[in-house]
């Protein structure tokens, strides 16, 4: 605990401290487009306090090109824009046609995403468009879009100050201090973020994150269906998951509710310090906060705590575990490869693994035994048999070609302490490895010669654990929060 005071109280003193000092210089952009005016090429919006820049961006190395928001400073430190929201998200341009690109404000109040294609360059295509709410068709010239202190980008008519748009109502991935996320009870429509595909597509990933509109409760979801996680209900002061808001040392919180309008909104303490909260492709909910001292980014918040809590993080039959070492907390299952590994190392890991070589069925097929499972979590494709020894749950699982694992273990849940044999017929998602002698054996269905190829790789890394995760880093977060609560 000391180790996280030493580490930590300087962050905090440095973010008490932070002043701002852009050097960037201001001239190269403004913050401000007119109707009729558009971005092209390495042209940005620049908010007034030279906090956020707007333009296009390509992620990593790929081909294709974006409208994205950043904060300036970080991407000149870093030489990497930290991207905060997206316009195209779903509508990327290809490389070839950027140079041909233009982002456009036009007189009817909408901003529009223009390509020409090369050969033809009177044919121009809207590629992406903001549904402003007013569908004007007159031309307003005192329409203008500007990009604020706060990262909010805003449609505006000058001679009456309405607001058309904004892109604090439409974020992607993350939110920004003073951005409102909840749900608007009038027009039924929500701030749902939404994690990305990958690092190098800002589409839409599997998970999300929205305000259940009647209960005041913040919901994690795979899928945009499954819920996984939640925040519990707000009390008044905090959410009941998330305890450790009640400090707000770093930022404050509020959660509003109304008929028609409920809610969530956070303040950082210094406006100039770059903070945000985004939804991570490992489906957990992270606050970053710039750390001037460092140079980097630190997390100071996240949720869930364990990444191997998030639903189907690791896809089908790819064990998570959060003890692993290395460049990923899942492992292919033995008798498995990545279905993608292309998309593994793009740290999307949802398309799973698949088998090396197809079941015989019948007796060809044998069991790998693996140790410490935590079978619970593994969304059950039967009800559990009572079986009264472990032969015959391996002789059901046997003999049906489609089951994939069975598990036989006691169930000391109830008060009759049963033994019970559970199997599985699909795509096994949520498999844990726990520390330790916890959890149970699970027993993976295998051709035969499989079976064998796995009992010689014992020493993989997937069932040796090996140094402690993360985890203890940010229960050490945690607990630092707590200290400052007292
Ligand atoms: C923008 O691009 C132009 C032409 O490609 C180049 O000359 C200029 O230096 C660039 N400006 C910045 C700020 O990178
Ligand atoms: C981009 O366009 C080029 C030429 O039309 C095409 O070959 C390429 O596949 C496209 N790339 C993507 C990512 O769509
Ligand atoms: C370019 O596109 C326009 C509109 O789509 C079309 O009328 C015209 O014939 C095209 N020109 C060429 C050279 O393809
Ligand atoms: C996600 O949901 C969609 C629509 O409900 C469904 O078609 C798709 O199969 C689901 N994806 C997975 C991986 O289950
Ligand atoms: C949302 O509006 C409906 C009427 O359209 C109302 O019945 C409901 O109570 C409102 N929800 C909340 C949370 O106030
Ligand atoms: C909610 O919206 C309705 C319809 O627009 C309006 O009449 C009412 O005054 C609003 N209620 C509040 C508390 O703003
Ligand atoms: C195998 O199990 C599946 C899933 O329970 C079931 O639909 C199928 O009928 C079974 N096949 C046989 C041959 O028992
Ligand atoms: C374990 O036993 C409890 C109580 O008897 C029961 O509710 C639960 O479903 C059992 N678990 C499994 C996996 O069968």
């Amino acid at each position: 605990m000391n180790a996280v005071m030493l580490v930590l109280i300087p962050l905090i003193l440095s973010l008490l401290s932070f002043a701002p000092h852009y050097s960037g210089s201001a001239s190269t952009g403004v913050d401000t487009m007119f109707a009729g005016q558009s971005l092209t090429g390495n042209e940005t919006l620049v908010s007034r306090n030279g906090k956020f820049e707007l333009g296009f961006f390509t992620p990593g190395n790929f081909q294709n090109y974006y409208i994205g928001l950043w904060f300036k400073q970080v991407a000149i430190v870093q030489k990497k824009k930290t991207i905060v929201w997206v316009a195209n998200r779903d509508k990327p341009i290809n490389a070839t046609y950027f140079s041909s690109s233009e982002f456009k404000l036009l007189g009817n109040g909408h901003l529009v995403l223009l390509v020409s294609t090369k050969s033809n360059s009177s044919s121009t295509i809207p590629v992406w468009s903001t549904d402003s709410m007013t569908s004007k068709t007159t031309i307003d010239s005192s329409i203008k879009a500007v990009l604020g202190n706060d990262g909010n980008l805003v449609i505006m008519s000058s001679s009456n100050g309405n607001i058309m748009w904004q892109s604090f109502d439409h974020p992607t991935n993350a939110f920004l201090p003073g951005a409102k996320f909840g749900y608007n009870n009038l027009t039924k429509k929500d701030q749902k973020i939404t994690s990305w595909r990958n690092i190098g597509d800002p589409s839409e990933g599997f998970y999300s994150i929205e305000l259940e509109p009647d209960k005041s409760v913040i919901s994690f979801k795979w899928n945009q269906s499954r819920e996984f996680y939640n925040s519990g209900a707000w009390n008044g002061r905090f959410f009941s998951n998330f305890p450790e808001m009640r400090i707000g040392v770093v930022t404050s919180y509020d959660f509003t509710s109304y008929e028609n309008r409920s809610f969530f909104t956070f303040s950082a303490p210094n406006e100039a310090a770059p903070i945000y909260v985004f939804i991570d492709l490992s489906g957990q909910l992270k606050a970053p906060i710039w750390q001037p001292k460092t140079q980097d980014w630190t997390i100071i918040w996240v949720k869930p705590m364990q990444p191997c809590k998030v639903y189907g993080i690791c896809g089908a039959f790819s064990v998570c575990s959060d003890n692993n070492v290395g460049p990923s907390i899942c492992q292919c299952l033995p008798g498995f490869e990545k279905y993608n590994p292309k998309d593994w190392d793009l740290l999307d890991y949802s398309g799973g693994c698949i088998r090396k070589t197809s079941l015989q069925c019948g007796d060809k097929d044998n069991f790998k035994k693996l140790p410490n499972m935590d079978v619970s979590r593994i969304i059950p494709s039967a009800d559990a048999l009572v079986v009264d020894d472990a032969k015959k749950c391996e002789s059901a699982c046997l003999k049906n070609c489609s089951c994939d694992a069975y598990a036989y273990y006691k169930n000391s849940s109830g008060n009759s302490q049963s033994f019970m044999c559970l199997l599985w017929y699909s795509n096994l998602l949520n498999i844990e490895q726990l520390g330790g002698d916890k959890g149970n054996d699970l027993f993976i269905r295998l051709a035969a010669s499989e079976v064998l190829v796995g009992s010689k790789m014992k020493a993989s890394t997937i069932w040796t654990i090996v140094g402690v995760y993360d985890e203890k880093k940010l229960e050490a977060i945690q607990e630092w929060v707590m200290i400052f609560s007292e």
